[in-house]
C-alpha cells in the first residue's frame, strides 16, 4: 500500500475524539526549517511542493499557526486538478477546510487566505482578538474565540472531529504549532523531507522551534517509509504515544 493510502487508513481505522494529525515539514541538513528572521525561504523542489499538496490533500482539513499564515501567506488551496478529482473520488469536498490558530488574534485581514473563497476559514483565537479584526474577520471566517488568554489545542480538535468531521489533519506547522502538538501527544504522523543546504543559524528554527528547552518527554518516532527524489530525502515518521 502506497504511504499516502496507510496514513488515510491508519485515520479511518481510528475511533477517536480528535482527527488523526499529520504534519509536514522540509527542514536543511542542519535541521532548520527557515532563516533567523523567519522569512519566506524557499530552499525546496518542485517535487517536495507537490509532495507537500499531496499531504494536504489527504487532509478534511489543513492547519496552520498564525506566524507561517502570515510570514508565507498562504492560501492553502489545492492548485492541482487531478488532487482535487481524487478527493471527490474518496467523497471528500474539493477542498479542505482550512484552520488557522492565534492566541493573540491579531490576524491581518488582507492576507491573501481572505481574499479566497473555494473552502471554509476557521479560525481559532480568543476574545484578546481586538474588535475591529473581528468584525473584519467575520465576513470572511468563522470564528471560534474562548474566553481565556490561550487556546486549548485539544480542544479545538475535539470541536473540528465533532462539529465539523474532520477526521484528518494536515499540519503544515510552524514549528511552534508543532512542538504545542506534540507535547499534548496529538501528533500521529511526521512527513520530513530533508533539503541538501545547511543555514546554520542558532536563532533559525528547527522542527521545535528556536526554544532551547528539551521537550517534556522524548519523543520517539518510527520510521515507517522513505524515498528519495533527486537530492531531497522524503521521510514518513509514525509518532509513538
Ligand atoms: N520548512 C517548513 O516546512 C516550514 C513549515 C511551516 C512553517 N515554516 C516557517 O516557520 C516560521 C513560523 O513558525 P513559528 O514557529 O514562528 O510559528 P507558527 O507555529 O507558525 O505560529 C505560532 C503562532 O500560532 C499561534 N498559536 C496558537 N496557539 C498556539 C499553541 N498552542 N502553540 C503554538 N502556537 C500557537 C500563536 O499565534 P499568535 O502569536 O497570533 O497568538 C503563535 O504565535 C515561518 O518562517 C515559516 O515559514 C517552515
Amino acid at each position: 500500500m502506497k504511504s499516502a493510502a496507510r496514513s488515510k487508513a491508519r485515520a479511518e481505522q481510528r475511533p477517536r475524539a480528535t482527527p488523526f494529525v499529520a504534519a509536514t515539514f522540509a527542514m536543511t541538513v542542519d535541521g532548520k526549517v527557515t532563516t533567523k528572521n523567519r522569512g519566506t525561504v524557499d530552499f525546496t523542489s518542485r517535487e517536495d511542493k507537490l509532495h507537500l499538496m499531496r499531504q494536504r490533500a489527504l487532509g478534511d482539513a489543513v492547519l496552520v499557526g498564525h506566524t507561517t499564515l502570515e510570514r508565507d501567506n498562504v492560501r492553502l488551496g489545492i492548485p492541482h486538478p487531478d488532487l482535487r478529482a481524487q478527493r471527490l473520488a474518496r467523497g471528500q469536498p474539493a477542498y479542505p477546510i482550512r484552520v488557522i490558530v492565534s492566541n493573540r488574534g491579531r490576524i491581518n485581514p488582507s492576507l491573501n487566505i481572505f481574499q479566497t473563497d473555494f473552502a471554509p476559514i476557521l479560525i481559532f483565537s480568543t476574545t484578546r482578538m481586538p474588535r475591529r479584526i473581528r468584525e473584519q474577520l467575520r465576513k470572511r471566517a468563522i470564528l471560534h474565540l474562548t474566553e481565556s488568554s490561550q487556546i486549548d489545542l485539544r480542544r479545538v480538535l475535539r470541536q473540528l472531529r465533532a462539529q465539523y468531521g474532520v477526521k484528518y489533519v494536515a499540519c503544515e506547522g510552524g514549528p511552534a504549532l508543532f512542538r504545542s502538538l506534540l507535547e499534548l501527544r496529538l501528533v500521529d504522523q511526521l512527513n520530513l523531507t530533508i533539503a541538501p543546504f545547511l543555514f546554520g543559524g542558532r536563532k533559525a528554527p528547527t522542527l521545535t522551534g528556536v526554544n532551547s528547552g528539551f521537550l517534556a518527554r522524548t519523543v520517539r518516532c518510527s520510521l515507517i517509509d522513505m524515498n528519495v527524489a533527486g537530492e531531497e530525502c522524503f521521510l514518513t515518521y509514525k509518532i509513538k504515544h
